[in-house]
């Protein structure tokens, strides 16, 4: 489905953070949608970082596009942020002069709903933070679900082995109350949430000695993201390896060319919420016992190479 210009609304949910960024650029890049808004939450780091990362990576990328801050903290319980992971500021801690531009004075949740009724039908969405925006759009207007074309969430472990706690993946986690109000809406809804999991992701790592080459290019783009991800990948070399992984780039690289995905699995999927171990999991059913409909559609396998190619075209390597 087609807006002005033959191409796709799509709206970024996000808090950036380092491999938000990454996303960011890949959607910009993509010349069948058109980023139509950023909604900002906190997540990785606290909202006026998050809403200032996004202003600054738009002037980096020459992007003119609204900028809308959402939710400063989960709906319910407080959650620790992932500046261990992302620097203190989100990225990288490079000192970086602010972005001129402001942010719209429209919350991020009024500018969903806004944007799914201007787009009706024909809106992508991608969540790459926690889903407390979502959330309170679904609380405001339960008719939301019918107005999106397409929903796409990186978040969630599916066979429960997470990156914050032992189960839980850090978007679901932070806000595990949100997560289940959007899996649970969109199930009502009898609407399909796409997933890109964080098991997904480490299996889809990147070479660091290939990325390094990449960060090497010229262009202003490349240059900038060689800063803001150098402390990430220096941390993520001593704790996981070879590998880089950028979860919200593999998100994104389902959004904007979901003919590389090449193994999809339809399921079941609830979010728990009280368990002592387990606050925060994405349960998936995969032997289907509920009898819950498969409202979930999870990214298992995803050409690499046509990953790394988007990569590397939104640094504008070579
Ligand atoms: C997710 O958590 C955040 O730290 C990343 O930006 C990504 O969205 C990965 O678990
Ligand atoms: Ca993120």
């Amino acid at each position: 489905d087609i807006s002005a210009g033959g191409r796709t609304p799509l709206l970024i949910d996000t808090d950036p953070g380092v491999d938000d960024a990454l996303a960011l650029l890949m959607a910009f890049d993509a010349p069948q949608y058109d980023v139509v808004a950023l909604t900002i939450a906190a997540g990785n780091v606290g909202l006026l970082h998050t809403v200032a990362n996004a202003l600054k990576l738009c002037e980096v990328a020459g992007m003119d596009i609204p900028v809308h801050a959402g939710c400063d903290a989960p709906l319910l319980h407080p959650a620790p942020d992932a500046s261990y992971v992302h620097g203190r500021d989100g990225f990288g801690d490079i000192g970086y002069p602010p972005a001129s531009r402001q942010a719209e004075a429209e919350h991020a949740a009024l500018a969903i709903i806004r944007l799914s009724h201007v787009h009706a039908g024909r809106l992508a969405v991608c969540m790459l933070g926690p889903l407390t925006n979502l959330a309170v759009a679904l609380k405001l207007d339960h008719t939301l679900p019918q107005r999106i074309g397409r929903m796409v969430v990186m978040g969630g472990a599916v066979t429960g082995q997470g990156n914050t706690t032992p189960t839980a993946e850090f978007n679901i986690g932070f806000d595990p109350e949100a997560a289940h109000l959007v899996f649970e809406a969109f199930a009502a809804a009898d609407r399909l949430v796409e997933v890109a999991d964080w098991e997904a992701v480490i299996r889809h790592g990147m070479l660091h000695a290939d990325v390094e080459r990449w960060l090497q290019a010229e262009h202003p783009r490349a240059r900038f993201y060689d800063a803001i991800s150098r402390k990430t990948r220096e941390w993520s070399a001593g704790l996981r390896g070879d590998r880089w992984h950028a979860a919200d780039a593999l998100a994104m690289a389902l959004v904007v060319a979901p003919q590389h995905a090449r193994r999809l699995e339809r399921r079941p999927l609830r979010v728990e919420l009280t368990g002592t171990e387990t606050r925060g999991m994405t349960v998936v059913d995969w032997g289907r016992r509920s009898g819950r409909p498969d409202h979930a559609e999870l990214l298992m396998d995803y050409d690499q190479a046509a990953f790394e190619g988007l990569i590397r075209r939104a640094l504008r390597v070579e």
